[in-house]
């Protein structure tokens, strides 16, 4: 049995929402990194007060063993939340860095003449590194998006795959378009191709992590700063993938798929803190459904589909606002059952005016490129110019929203 949406509940857990310095101001910039739950504050306050000590020490002594133990169970609850195994989880210093290694990690054993993939619809971090491949010989394809609608379409992608592709690197849903891609049905065709699927997944993440296995990507990558949690990268890579990248670490730290790839080391803290998005999920999930004891895979399930229903009824009246205006560019679908709600806008003031604008009516948001130089581009908006962007998640509140538009009609 499920509950109605409680807010009240869901901003209770965040002391953001508490705190008299943000009081009154309605954040829209949670695309850029959301507010950190109270979980994970807790346990990153916890780490720091009794386990800052070397985790894994040989010799056992208490404190290093608990932190090792926290480290240990963070991947293993949030491999549990995204149907994977422990073992397929990389928690690295951010998605840039995770991509990349990646791109290294793949780079090395490649040939001369093998093809990859790119989107223009990405974020420059599952972008620019494969495409510095060129460098060592590999030919780089596009997968261009629509001008108009800056969508990708999964037919295209269909005719650049050939026996040279190595692997397809795009993004659940962009940081400005927003619009949800089918993300199985490419990763069928990818591996159908033969290739590598590797999915950038950091801004959907927030509005629900998903079942991997359900997806089918490959390698998929989100950043738990974003999703209520510390400022870490999480990178699942698929047993059946992670033989064909090579060792980016020490070398005797070949042995360990949670070092290989992360050669920065681990932030031990942030990474025990992981807990903390998990946590928060199962929080939500035990407050609006019954049955505690639901397996993680599930819980995770259920709260996407409770904070998707709740977020397209927030994200509704700002499209439905902005489609009547005619001195406005969405950028992406005004159809808020197909896209997360990031709402990036052209108006026809400079959109760093009406952000700098907003600020007056105490509302959090900006304007700008979002590193997806090459999408605005694509779409014939100069990216120097850029868009004003709007995000929000499952915490904000309907009058926030209100706020917002009122905001704008006062600005725009
Ligand atoms: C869609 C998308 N991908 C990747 C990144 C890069 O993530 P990180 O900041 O963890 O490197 C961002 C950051 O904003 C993003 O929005």
């Amino acid at each position: 049995m499920s509950r109605p949406f409680d807010l009240a509940f869901v901003r209770s857990q965040f002391p953001a929402f508490a705190e008299p310095s943000l009081e009154g101001w309605a954040f829209f910039e949670n695309a850029g990194g959301s507010y950190a739950c109270r979980q994970t504050i807790d346990r990153l306050t916890n780490f720091y007060t009794r386990t800052k000590v070397q985790p894994y020490a040989g010799s056992g002594y208490p404190a290093s063993t608990q932190g090792g133990d926290e480290m240990d169970a963070a991947h293993a609850r949030l491999a549990g939340l995204l149907n994977v195994t422990a073992n397929e989880l990389v928690i690295g210093p951010s998605t840039s860095q995770n991509t990349y290694v990646l791109a290294n990690a793949f780079g090395e054993n490649w040939a001369e003449g093998d093809e990859i993939v790119v989107t223009d619809q990405d974020h420059e971090a599952n972008s620019g590194v494969w495409r510095r491949l060129a460098d060592r010989g590999i030919v780089v394809r596009e997968w261009h998006v629509d001008a108009d609608t800056g969508q990708l379409d999964p037919a295209v992608l269909a005719g650049l795959l050939n026996a040279r592709t190595r692997l397809v690197a795009f993004p659940h849903c962009s940081n400005i378009v927003a619009h949800v891609n089918p993300v199985a049905e490419i990763t069928a065709l990818v591996r159908a191709a033969g290739a590598v699927s590797v999915v950038d997944g950091v801004s959907h993440a927030p509005h629900g992590l998903s079942d991997i296995e359900a997806l089918g990507a490959d390698i998929y990558l989100f950043s738990t700063y974003k999703t209520f949690g510390p400022h870490q990268g999480v990178m699942v890579v698929r047993d059946r993938v992670a033989g064909q990248l090579a060792n980016q670490s020490h070398w005797f730290n070949d042995y360990s798929r949670h070092k290989r790839l992360v050669p920065a080391g681990p932030d031990h803290a942030q990474v025990a803190a992981c807990n903390g998005v998990v946590d928060y999920v199962e929080a939500l999930h035990d407050h609006h459904f019954d049955a505690p004891e639901t397996a993680l895979v599930e819980k995770g399930r259920r709260v996407e589909t409770l904070v998707r229903d709740r977020e397209i009824e927030l994200v509704t009246p700002l499209l439905d606002y902005l489609r009547d205006r005619d001195d406005v560019r969405i950028m992406g679908p005004s159809d808020p059952t197909i896209r997360v709600p990031t709402v990036a806008v052209v108006p026809s003031r400079p959109p760093s005016e009406v952000a700098k604008d907003l600020v007056e009516h105490r509302v959090m948001a900006d304007a700008g490129d979002f590193y997806a130089v090459r999408l605005l581009e694509a779409m014939g908006q100069p990216a120097d110019i850029g868009a004003l962007r709007m995000s929000f998640v499952h915490y904000t509140s309907p009058d926030e929203v209100a706020r917002l538009i009122e905001g704008l009609e006062a600005t725009l």
